[in-house]
């Protein structure tokens, strides 16, 4: 396995990529797992949770049971994340806690998702935790009945990582973790290569899975009875991009999908770059589009963004941003941000917290750049301090929570529609989400749960709002 270069990584091409279909488990692996129970741990953004969906039922296509805990479990999967350094730490202090009660009982450990795909993690592996028995990568999860049967028949660290992406994958089994709101793959990979990010080189170059798959997929969840769909890619809005003379883009998709009648539809990421009116328009035109677009905009100056290989600037994000918010009523918009990324200057930064003045997002998620082996831009002298770092993520949250709660307290005692999808944390309650993605909790009976509903909202807080059943 080796990771593959920058300039190697840009010069692969999917143009031919092999969809494989009819996902079979090998009868003489159907009961490798009788009697012993599974836990996948997922870490990472919504394709690892998607993937673990799949993991599981292959599991338990196996025999495999589900564990209520560690302590219940004879098999431990770590869905891994290489997003950013942290991401990476909790993975090894999980491995720890494995390792110890492994001394204690017997315990299998597998490592998959996005940290298997990184050579350095693996050489550590092999190198430093021989406790760990299973290693396979992001592009061949639907290869994991027959490396746990080596791994089993071996007794030996099984390492089985694709560095070379190429396949779709469709018909692996599903369990959905959720009765009312599924995840659908509407691509794999990501081609925008911005500097800073381990994404395109973890999951592979981009390949569209075609649209007949997809709309399939979304019919047989309205069947089911599911009121939401989330379609999931790293760069939803080039999807087609990939496919020669396809002529059908994301903007085609979101209608045909609108078309199924699934109640809400949902989509991540966008990439401002992609953007076009048509979506715009098609957003506005369906109703069970849902009004909420997370549009991650990394920086406010230009020279950072540039840096990031981002391909587009302030003043242009800034632009769709108003059409966005001009052509789709009460639209939600939040974001991404990156702070201390190599170069940013204090007036960089500024920027940044006056872009963000401007738009007031609804919400925005905030990181501290972190250097990734392999990318670009960790070539490029991590040359802001980790107290600047600190001091300029403290000032950048003040200011969007500030906005967050703004945004919530406009929908104080106005009417919002809720998708009830379970219990709160707060007790007594259940909770949900608006069109426009917002969480609330509301008092009402179970009964509730799987329903959409109008809900009067009676209480603002900066992530969350509560409200009361309109009677
Ligand atoms: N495909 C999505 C985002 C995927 S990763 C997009 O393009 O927007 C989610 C977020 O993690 C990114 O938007 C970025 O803000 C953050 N991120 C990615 N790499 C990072 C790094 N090396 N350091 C800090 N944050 C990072
Ligand atoms: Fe990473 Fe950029 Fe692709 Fe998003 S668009 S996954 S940030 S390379
Ligand atoms: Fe992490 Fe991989 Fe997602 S790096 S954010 S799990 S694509």
């Amino acid at each position: 396995m080796e990771t593959p270069s920058l300039n190697e990584a840009k010069k692969r091409t999917c143009n031919k990529v092999n969809i494989i279909r009819n996902f079979k488990i090998d009868d003489s692996l159907k009961n490798i797992g009788k009697n012993k129970k599974y836990l996948v741990k997922t870490y990472g953004c919504q394709m690892n949770e998607r993937d673990s969906e799949n993991i599981s039922a292959i599991l338990e296509g196996m025999g495999f049971k589900k564990a209520i805990d560690l302590n219940d479990a004879d098999l431990v999967i770590l869905n891994t994340c290489a997003i950013r350094e942290n991401a990476h730490n909790k993975v090894f202090g999980m491995l720890g806690r494995l390792k110890h009660i492994k001394q204690k009982r017997p315990l299998l450990i597998g490592l998959c998702g996005c940290m298997a795909q990184e050579e350095i993690v693996v050489e550590e592996i092999i190198k430093k935790h021989k406790y760990i028995n299973f290693v396979f990568g992001t592009h061949n999860i639907h290869k994991l009945p027959n490396i746990l049967k080596k791994c089993i028949d071996s007794n030996k660290l099984e390492v089985e990582v694709w560095s070379k992406e190429g396949d779709i994958v469709e018909d692996i089994p599903i369990k959905r973790e959720n009765k009312y709101k599924a995840w659908v793959n509407i691509m794999y990979g990501c081609d925008k290569f911005c500097t800073y990010c381990i994404v395109p080189y973890t999951r592979g170059k981009q390949r569209s899975r075609l649209k007949e798959d997809i709309i399939n997929e979304v019919e047989n969840l309205v069947k089911e009875g599911y009121k939401e769909i989330t379609l999931l890619g790293q760069n939803v809005n080039a999807y087609g991009k990939d496919i020669e003379n396809y002529n059908y883009d994301f903007s085609s998709l979101l209608k045909d999908v609108a078309k199924t009648g699934i109640s809400r539809i949902r989509f991540v990421t966008s990439h401002p770059w992609d953007f076009t009116t048509q979506m715009i328009n098609t957003i506005k035109e369906y109703n069970n589009i849902m009004p909420y677009i997370h549009l991650p905009v990394q920086s406010g100056s230009n020279k950072i963004l540039k840096l990031m290989g981002r391909k587009y600037t302030r003043e242009s994000y800034l632009s769709l941003f108003k059409s966005i918010k001009d052509n789709i009523p009460n639209v939600s918009i939040t974001t991404d941000i990156i702070v201390g990324f190599p170069n940013e200057s204090e007036e960089d930064f500024n920027d940044t917290l006056s872009l963000v003045q401007e738009c007031k997002f609804d919400l925005a998620y905030t990181f501290i750049y972190s250097p990734r082996v392999g990318t670009p831009a960790s070539k490029m002298v991590d040359n802001i301090s980790l107290s600047v770092k600190e001091e300029r993520l403290q000032k950048l949250n003040d200011l969007i929570n500030k906005y967050s709660k703004l945004s919530n307290e406009k929908l104080l005692n106005k009417t919002v529609s809720v998708l009830i999808d379970g219990y709160s944390d707060k007790e007594g309650m259940l909770s949900g989400y608006t069109d426009t993605n917002k969480l609330v909790n509301v008092k009402a009976p179970k009964e509730y749960i799987g329903k959409i509903i109008d809900v009067k909202i009676i209480d603002v807080k900066t992530w969350s709002l509560t409200g009361e059943i309109i009677k």
